[in-house]
């Protein structure tokens, strides 16, 4: 079938209305009998279409963010029920990632400088004609309600605000080479959450608790007079004096002012998104109160898959932030937090935390639209951007360990949670050529040495401690970056095989890394460097490695001191290599540096510096501290493995064969969970009784189960085992 948005033209308005959202506007009539239907429409920047008064979809930020350039997708609605004998459709159109200020010096238009729309309505009538509503010349604009909408920034609405002086679009000659269908989950509304408190803050100002940090926004209903004025400001968190702190926002003003019309009244943003779990109420008309008020989480529309509680409600509130800090960034694609002037699709976050991401919720279809794009923004010589889509200018983002590795690491997840061999199929190419970077950039042959890197990005270990001045960590970077090479390698030995290719090549690259790895980087001095050199396989004595770590640990007071690299494996390589109770001290810990630590602190979502609010309450700098960062909640996936021993095996991918081997410590008397995949429920939980364990497990088909010392080779059923 031929698209018909191919047959359309881009059109735009006539004049360029500054800070004010163009609203397109088009009437139509249809004499006959409809049988179907279909709008297919798209914009330069973010829209929301409305036909005859109601809203097409729920779609929030459409069209999605993506490698505009070359990936621009479009969205297909079925707008049958809509269509009447005299109609009217309205498409309103924000900067969005688009044109709008990203990235803290606030670029603009970093796609294109005009807001743009493009459809086609197509109408199928009983007696077997079609009539086609392009966009074209005969379409109107005008300036909207939306005064001002800016990712960042927020929204400006005048519901007093009658669109008038309507005047013919003009056609706007742009290729429609990019255009795609929709490949992402949509992004949309996900219930409603009513104030908590009402706080008089100590510097006299008024601020809503919605007791959860999330991203989204509040809307409110009002019955109120024009020109009565509503007004408020988003926050993560209280400082220590019990006032609003939004410094870490940084330049993002989160800020929403809605002018009223009379009557009653319902709002919430159209063309923006805040972090936040407080919102400063700045004005509102008299007879308004917290009760009008509701948050709105908004994010991917993933299904949720995974399920972890235990009898320990620390570990069970780390969990729950864990799934608010995915909730909250995943907003069509991974980014590094949802509140500053950044929000972007940080690859190295993103591959850190994905094995996390898939167990708790359905991310194949979220990844492989992410994966398209970063494979689209890759170079020629097959650099990996920092951030996927691309924003960020050559010369700040050049590639590096752990974040470029997001090319190679990301598509394998999905293939091993999902079975699914397509990732890899068409990931390949982009896999393959990030190795081929590397090997054009080293400065040591079969290693990856000399390139200016991320190292393990916020390492409490570095010189000085968890400071502005070094955000790197003490690992030696040559060696993070070598481990990862190597892994990826291994990656991509593993994916050839797969796909049935050859694998001789990459076999031998990688023996020659092992080697050289090997040769060079004979002391481990970090605890990250000795849980690479554990998670990747690359240690010649594991036992002398794993030893290490444990005294490293020790040596720290029996305190991690990892950063976003290290983190992620630290609890697998104790766990792996005989160390498991080991783990289960560091998750248990609750002094700082740890994860309970910032639950003790009061967190409800995971933050992105250990040190983030300090015990005495005071902040890590303004200048990079966000409260709603996932990286660290990868610890989930040692959660679902180690603690519910519900694991993946590699040779029968997507939970075709089910490895169950939990593995549990006395310091938690219980502990369940599930994992939904597609040949069904795993379910596991163990409990500690009088004397013994009791194990139970629930398994969709093939199983081994590995409990203590004993392994059993099971079919689908339920299990319980006495121990
Ligand atoms: C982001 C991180 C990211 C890092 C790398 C930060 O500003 O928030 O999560 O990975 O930069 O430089």
């Amino acid at each position: 079938m031929i698209n018909d948005i191919m047959k359309s033209e881009w059109i735009k308005s006539r004049r360029d209305y500054g800070e004010v959202c163009p609203v397109f506007r088009k009437t139509f009539s249809c004499g006959k009998n409809v049988i179907k239907a279909k709008l297919q429409i798209t914009a330069m920047g973010v829209y929301e279409a409305c036909l005859n008064g109601k809203r097409i979809g729920d779609f929030f930020l459409a069209p999605g963010w993506t490698e505009y350039d070359k990936r621009h997708q479009y969205q297909t609605y079925d707008v049958t029920e809509c269509i009447k004998n005299e109609n009217v459709l309205y498409v309103t159109v924000g900067k969005g990632w688009y044109r709008g200020m990203l990235i803290e010096w606030r670029d603009q238009n970093i796609w294109g400088g005009v807001s743009a729309i493009i459809a086609a309505l197509n109408i199928e009538y009983d007696d077997g004609t079609i009539q086609n509503v392009f966009t074209d010349n005969t379409w109107q604009t005008s300036e909207s309600q939306i005064r001002m909408s800016e990712i960042y920034d927020g929204e400006t609405y005048d519901a007093s605000f009658i669109p008038s002086n309507w005047e013919p679009a003009s056609i706007l000659h742009a290729a429609k080479s990019s255009l795609i269908p929709q490949e992402g989950e949509i992004v949309c509304e996900h219930g409603q959450i009513p104030v908590k408190a009402v706080i008089r803050t100590p510097n006299g100002e008024t601020v809503f608790d919605f007791g959860q940090n999330m991203a989204g926004y509040v809307c409110f209903s009002v019955n109120a007079r024009k020109g009565d004025i509503i007004e408020y400001s988003h926050g993560e968190i209280l400082d220590k004096d019990g006032n609003l702190y939004t410094k870490n926002l940084r330049s993002a003003k989160q800020h929403i002012k809605y002018i009223c019309c009379d009557g009653e009244q319902n709002y919430r943003p159209h063309f923006t998104f805040m972090g936040f779990r407080y919102i400063r109420m700045e004005r509102m008309p008299a007879g308004m109160s917290a009760s009008d008020f509701m948050a709105v989480p908004v994010y991917s529309d993933m299904r949720r898959t995974g399920y972890y509680i235990c009898s320990n409600d620390k570990v069970n509130r780390l969990y729950e932030n864990v799934i608010w800090g995915q909730k909250s960034n995943f907003i069509d694609i991974p980014t590094d937090c949802p509140q500053r002037d950044e929000r972007l699709g940080w690859t190295g976050d993103a591959q850190v935390f994905i094995k996390t991401a898939a167990y708790n919720f359905d991310v194949k279809k979220f990844f492989k639209k992410w994966l398209h794009d970063l494979a689209a923004a890759q170079k020629d010589d097959g650099a990996v951007p920092q951030v996927i889509p691309s924003v960020l200018p050559n010369n700040t983002s050049l590639p590096c360990a752990a974040w470029g590795d997001a090319a190679v690491i990301c598509p394998w997840q999905i293939y091993v949670t999902y079975g699914d061999k397509s990732v890899l199929e068409e990931q390949l190419n982009s896999m393959e050529s990030w190795i081929n970077y590397i090997l054009s950039h080293t400065t040591e042959e079969y290693l990856w040495c000399g390139a200016n890197q991320l190292g393990d990005w916020l390492a409490l270990d570095a010189v000085g401690g968890s400071s502005e001045e070094n955000m790197r960590g003490a690992s030696n970077e040559d060696l993070v970056a070598s481990a990862y090479f190597a892994y990826s390698v291994s990656i991509i030995i593993k994916a050839r095989g797969v796909l049935g290719l050859s694998t001789v090549y990459y076999q031998n690259l990688y023996d020659n890394i092992l080697a050289a790895f090997r040769k060079k980087f004979k002391e481990y001095k970090t605890q990250t460097e000795c849980v690479l050199a554990l998670a990747f396989d690359l240690a010649t004595s594991k036992k002398e490695t794993a030893e290490k770590l444990v005294r490293l640990i020790k040596d720290n007071d029996n305190k991690l001191s990892t950063g976003f690299v290290g983190t992620t494996y630290l609890l697998s390589a104790l766990s792996d290599n005989g160390y498991t109770e080991l783990a289960y001290s560091l998750l248990l810990e609750e002094d700082y540096p740890s994860w309970l630590f910032s639950v003790n602190m009061g967190a409800t979502t995971i933050w992105e510096h250990w040190d983030g609010m300090k015990k005495d309450g005071s902040m890590w700098s303004d200048k990079m501290n966000s409260f709603n960062h996932y990286a660290y909640g990868s610890v989930a996936a040692w959660m679902y493995e180690t603690i519910l021993g519900i694991k993946a095996d590699e040779s029968k991918p997507g939970f075709e064969n089910v490895i169950l081997h939990p593995r549990p410590d006395r310091r938690l008397k219980w502990a369940e969970g599930s994992f939904e995949t597609k040949y069904g429920t795993i379910k596991s939980r163990w409990q500690y009784e009088d004397g013994y364990i009791r194990y139970e497990f629930t398994v969709p088909n093939e199983a081994v189960i590995i409990t203590g010392n004993n392994s059993y080779k099971v079919s689908k059923g339920t299990y319980v085992f006495c121990e």
